[in-house]
C-alpha cells in the first residue's frame, strides 16, 4: 500500500518537501495551509509535473485535515517569519500557538503518525509540539542538524576540492548561533579532519556554519532557505518510510541523556520505520560537553518563555 505524507505550511519550505517527497515516487502527499487555494494551487501544479517526471503521486491540497487522516508521517513547516520590529519571544510565542493548534489537529486525525516538525525556534518548537502531542518521544522529533551537518560538508568539501559524498560531519546541540560542530566527528573517506586542515581553516567553517541560516537570509533579503533544509526533511521522510535505520543528527527529546533531561536539542539518532528509533549517545570532551551544555541553556530559556506564556493562559 502507498504511504501518505502530510506537509503542513505550503510556503518555501512546505511545498518544497511536498515536491521533493511527492518525487521519490511510492508516498502520496497532501499539503495543508490556512491560504485559502494556496495549497490546492501549488499542489495541482506539482501534480501536473508528474506525467512530466514519471511520478504516480498522488498530491492534494487543502486548507483542512480532513485529507491528511491516517498519515504515516507529517511534517510541520507551519509558522510565520520573524517581522521588522518582533522580538524573538513574539516570534517564539506566535509560533507555538500556530504549531499547538497544527499538532491538536494532527493528532486528532492521525493518531499514529510520526511528526517531523520544522518550524523556528527549531528546538523550542519541538519540545512545543512534542509536549503538545502526547505521543512518546519516538514520534516526535526536527530537523535541524542534518541541514546544519549539510552546511558544515559543503564548506569542507569546497574548501578540499572533494566530494561532498565522501564528507561526515556531526553537529550537536540547538538549531542557533550556538550549535555544536563535532569537529572531532568529521572526516573525509574516513581521515579525520585535523589531518586535512589547519585548526584556524576548520574554525572559519565552523563559524559559517553557525551562520549559515543568516548567510542565506541576507542574500535572499526576503525569507529563509528552502532548497536544503527540504532536501534534509526529505531525507528524514524517507529514512522512517524505507525503514532505513540512518545515524542523523535531529532534535529529539532527551532524558538524561548527554546529562541533558526534559529538553529537546540536537543528538545523532537513529531513524527507522519506529521514528526516532535511538539516541546515538557517544563519548564528549570536556569542551563538548560545556558547549552542547550551553546551547541546551539557550534552548531551555525559549521553553520557560512558552511555559510562563502557557501558565498566564
Ligand atoms: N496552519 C497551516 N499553515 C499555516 C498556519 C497554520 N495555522 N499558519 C501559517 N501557516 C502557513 C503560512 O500561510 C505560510 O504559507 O505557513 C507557511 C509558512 O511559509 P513561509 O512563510 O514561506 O515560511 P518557510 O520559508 O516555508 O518556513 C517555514 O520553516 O525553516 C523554518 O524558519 C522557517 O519557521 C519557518 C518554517
Amino acid at each position: 500500500m502507498r504511504s501518505k505524507v502530510t506537509v503542513i505550511g505550503a510556503g518555501n519550505v512546505g511545498a518544497t518537501t511536498a515536491l521533493r517527497i511527492s518525487q521519490l515516487g511510492y508516498t502520496d502527499v497532501v499539503l495543508v495551509d490556512v491560504v485559502e487555494d494556496l495549497p490546492q494551487g501549488k499542489s495541482l501544479d506539482m501534480l501536473e509535473a508528474g506525467p512530466v517526471l514519471g511520478t504516480d503521486s498522488n498530491i492534494t491540497g487543502s486548507n483542512g485535515y480532513e485529507e491528511s487522516a491516517d498519515s504515516d508521517v507529517v511534517v510541520i513547516t507551519a509558522g510565520i517569519a520573524r517581522r521588522p520590529g518582533m522580538s524573538r519571544d513574539d516570534l517564539l510565542l506566535t509560533n507555538m500557538k500556530i504549531t499547538s493548534s497544527v499538532t491538536e489537529q494532527v493528532v486528532k486525525y492521525s493518531p499514529n503518525c510520526i511528526i517531523i516538525a520544522v518550524t523556528n525556534p527549531l528546538d523550542a518548537m519541538v519540545q512545543n509540539v512534542f509536549e503538545t502531542s502526547g505521543f512518546p518521544r519516538n514520534r516526535v522529533f526536527g530537523m535541524a542538524g542534518i541541514l546544519d551537518t549539510a552546511r558544515f560538508r559543503t564548506f569542507i568539501a569546497q574548501e578540499l576540492d572533494v566530494s561532498v559524498e565522501d564528507v561526515q560531519a556531526l553537529v550537536l546541540g540547538g538549531h542557533g548561533d550556538d550549535m555544536v560542530p563535532l569537529v572531532r566527528y568529521t572526516s573525509v573517506g574516513g581521515i579525520p579532519l585535523s589531518e586535512l586542515m589547519a585548526e584556524e581553516k576548520v574554525e572559519e567553517l565552523v563559524r559559517r556554519t553557525r551562520g549559515g541560516g543568516g548567510e542565506i537570509v541576507a542574500l535572499l533579503k526576503e525569507g529563509s532557505a528552502f532548497y536544503a533544509p527540504s532536501a534534509a526533511i526529505t531525507q528524514m521522510v524517507e529514512a522512517v518510510l524505507l525503514d532505513k535505520k540512518r545515524i542523523l543528527p535531529c532534535c529529539a527529546y532527551l532524558e538524561g541523556e548527554f546529562g541533558i533531561n526534559g529538553l529537546c536539542v540536537g543528538v545523532p539518532v537513529k531513524l527507522g520505520a519506529g521514528g526516532m528509533e535511538k539516541i546515538m549517545e557517544i563519548a564528549l570532551t570536556e569542551d563538548e560537553r560545556l558547549a552542547l551544555g550551553h546551547s541546551a541553556a539557550s534552548v531551555q530559556e525559549l521553553v520557560e518563555v512558552m511555559k510562563k506564556a502557557k501558565a498566564e493562559g
